[in-house]
């Protein structure tokens, strides 16, 4: 396929390599300019992008936000609790209801995997998933790649280890699904209850040991614990995990000199990563952020306009 054709952003899993170069690729021409230039703010005039998060967010609904406004778009954000979700209605009935309002994309946040995927056969609307339980995020993975190409240049070859709660992470997985995709030889690591050893089965090496996670990657991204999906205890204490799995100026003899740090957010300073280090110039956590407006202006102008891209 040499053609961008899809309407929904659902997940990287299924995504080709063109596809996700395709997306990479028209983020990196949104970026080279500053977002309030005037020649991409007509790119999606009279469209309405309904931001539908059923879960909190601060960096993916300011940065899809953003995005919407800076190619034109009107765009209107509602949370879980100011919806009639909180009254009975279904997210069916909410999704066409948003689509009687003239809606013309809709960007879902949901605690249950597969919700953007049932929208979307649903609701006759180009549907993003922004984030669907531990399924995927598969606007952070592609904007974690971007980051990674600024700084690596291509990512085939590149040794990429995530670390941390791989388990009932999200962003694990979308970013597991595009750096394979795209060539790179991807590690997860992390305690094992965390990182299970079916993930090798996934295109991944798995490794519970921090040293051997560390010494030989290009990258290292880390995640925080999803307290909010868990409901049994992974791991002793927090304390523990920090010491055993914590990335501090210790473990960082591990690493090359030149490898980078990534963290999707929220940080959770002291656990996953010492405060000093998040900080660092070794840290790529703010670019990641920026990177997600110019990322998120590709997602919705490929997806809202498939139909009339040549
Ligand atoms: N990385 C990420 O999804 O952050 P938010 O939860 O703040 O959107």
């Amino acid at each position: 396929m040499s053609k961008w054709v899809r309407n929904s952003l659902l997940g990287l899993e299924d995504l080709s390599e063109f596809e996700i170069m395709k997306i990479i690729e028209t983020a990196e021409s949104f970026a080279l300019q500053e977002p309030k230039q005037s020649s991409e703010k007509s790119l999606l005039s009279g469209y309405r992008i309904i931001n539908l998060f059923m879960e909190p967010s601060t960096r993916t609904r300011v940065a899809f936000e953003i995005a919407a406004k800076s190619l034109g778009a009107d765009v209107i954000s509602i949370s879980g609790e100011a919806s009639s979700l909180t009254k009975g209605e279904s997210l069916k009935d909410t999704a066409l209801n948003v689509k009687a309002l003239g809606a013309d994309a809709i960007v879902i946040r949901h605690s249950s995997p597969g919700s953007p995927l049932l929208l979307s056969r649903i609701v006759d609307l180009p549907i993003i998933n922004a984030g669907d339980g531990a399924h995927e995020h598969p606007s952070q993975g592609l904007l974690d790649i971007f980051t990674l190409r600024q700084k690596l240049g291509e990512i085939k070859g590149k040794r990429i280890t995530i670390l941390g709660d791989i388990l009932f992470s999200r962003v694990a997985r979308s970013n597991l699904f595009g750096l394979t995709t795209l060539g790179a030889k991807v590690t997860l690591a992390g305690p094992s209850t965390l990182v299970p050893k079916e993930f090798s089965q996934m295109g991944a090496r798995v490794t519970h040991n921090l040293e051997e996670a560390l010494v030989d990657a290009d990258a290292v991204m880390l995640l925080r614990i999803q307290h909010e999906r868990q409901s049994a205890k992974h791991f002793p204490s927090l304390s523990e995990y920090s010491k055993m799995f914590g990335l501090n100026n210790r473990v960082l003899n591990y690493m090359k000199k030149e490898a980078v740090v990534l963290h999707p957010g929220p940080l959770n300073r002291g656990v996953e990563i010492e405060s000093e280090l998040a900080d660092s110039n070794r840290a790529l956590i703010l670019n990641q952020v920026k990177n997600g407006i110019a990322v998120r202006m590709a997602i919705l102008y490929l997806c809202t306009r498939s139909n009339n891209l040549s």
